[in-house]
């Protein structure tokens, strides 16, 4: 399939979730379980005030890949989380005036061609806010390469949410996200 087919748009994310986690759970590995809660957790951020969501759809309606966020809000489970890390490093004030990428997953068969870079760029060329945050696991991964290219720093590494297994880094960006040379 050509690239330029791959359609990226708004999508109603609460309609879809279940093909949206079918697509988390491949690309970023969940189990049934995992699914589970995350489907929970997926329709209660949609909820938040100025929640958004965006998806990669094929011609015949296949949704291979989905972002959603929405603007931080220091009251929320997240952003307490992460608070503690940033006072350590200075870097609390991110968590003002920031959208934050809650997640991006793009199913394997379509990775590296670009879907995750053009859901992530709409996404926030639509925030009013100046800046951007998100964590991401505190590995070398084609994630942490894609945030670095939009021009995501770290702000945080080691950072240790209840129940996550893997330490997570926090990154920020200076909104719109740079854009390839
Ligand atoms: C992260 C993810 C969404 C990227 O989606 P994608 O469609 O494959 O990414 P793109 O094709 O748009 O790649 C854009 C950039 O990412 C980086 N990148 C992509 N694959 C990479 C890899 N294997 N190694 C390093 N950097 C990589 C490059 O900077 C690339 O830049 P380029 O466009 O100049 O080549 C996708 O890999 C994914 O779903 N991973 C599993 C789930 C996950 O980790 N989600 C993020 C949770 S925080």
């Amino acid at each position: 399939m050509d690239d330029a087919e791959i359609e990226i748009g708004p999508v109603n994310l609460a309609a879809r979730v279940d093909e949206a986690l079918a697509v988390q759970a491949v690309a970023f590995g969940l189990d049934a379980g995992e699914v589970a809660v995350r489907r929970h957790i997926v329709l209660r951020h949609l909820l938040c005030p100025g929640a958004r969501a965006y998806g990669a759809t094929t011609p015949d309606g296949r949704l291979v890949g989905f972002v959603y966020g929405m603007p931080n809000d220091r009251a929320h489970w997240w952003s307490t989380v992460v608070e503690t890390y940033l006072r350590a490093t200075g870097t609390a004030d991110w968590l003002d005036d920031s959208f934050v990428i809650t997640e991006l997953h793009v199913h394997p068969d379509f990775q590296g061609r670009g879907v995750g870079r053009a859901l992530i760029t709409t996404i926030t060329d639509t925030a009013a806010e100046p800046r951007s945050i998100l964590s991401a696991i505190d590995t070398e991964s084609p994630a942490r390469g894609l945030y670095r290219a939009l021009g995501y720093v770290d702000l945080a590494r080691q950072v240790h949410f209840p129940s996550a297994p893997r330490p997570y880094a926090v990154m920020g960006a200076p909104l719109p996200l740079r854009r390839r040379n």
